[in-house]
């Protein structure tokens, strides 16, 4: 059995110890707003954090998760009111919005560090985030926009 804290509240998981993180977030214990895109830690639409850390959970074994704090899109705010969350809506930020959960993540992290980031912060932050649609623009001006709020 492992111990896992995801968005302040704990689970134990019967799991294997090479788990993906990735895999118990969303099959074990059914938080599926973060994606599964490559598997293969290149496109980041798995990002979640780990104690405020951006990282690709499809690449993180559950075992090496220990007393660290998961946090997923589910946990980045209560009624969707984060300031990114709320600019990604101002800035019609999604088109299809598979990436986006990760986006978010990502965009998360660089503010939380970086309160006024630059667009090479943004894109240096944001760089192993694949966007198919092409939401690049957008994503760049909502992240400014949080941060002005
Ligand atoms: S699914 Fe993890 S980086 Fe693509
Ligand atoms: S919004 Fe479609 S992949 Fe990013």
């Amino acid at each position: 059995m492992i111990s896992l804290t995801i968005n302040g509240k704990q689970y134990d998981v019967d799991v294997s110890a090479d788990t993906p993180l990735l895999w118990v977030i969303r099959d074990t214990i059914g938080l599926t707003g973060t994606k599964f895109g490559c598997g293969l830690q290149q496109c980041g639409a798995c990002t979640v954090h780990l104690d405020g850390v951006a990282v690709r959970s499809c690449g993180v074994p559950v075992s090496s998760v220990g007393a660290k704090k998961v946090t997923t899109i589910e946990g980045l705010s209560a009624a969707s009111s984060h300031p990114l969350q709320l600019a990604w809506i101002a800035e019609q930020v999604p088109q299809c919005g598979y990436c986006q959960s990760g986006q978010l993540m990502s965009a998360a992290a660089l503010l939380a560090k970086k309160t006024k980031p630059t667009d090479a912060d943004i894109d240096a932050a944001m760089s192993g985030n694949i966007c198919r649609c092409g939401t690049y623009q957008r994503i760049r001006r909502a992240i400014h926009r949080a941060a002005g709020a």
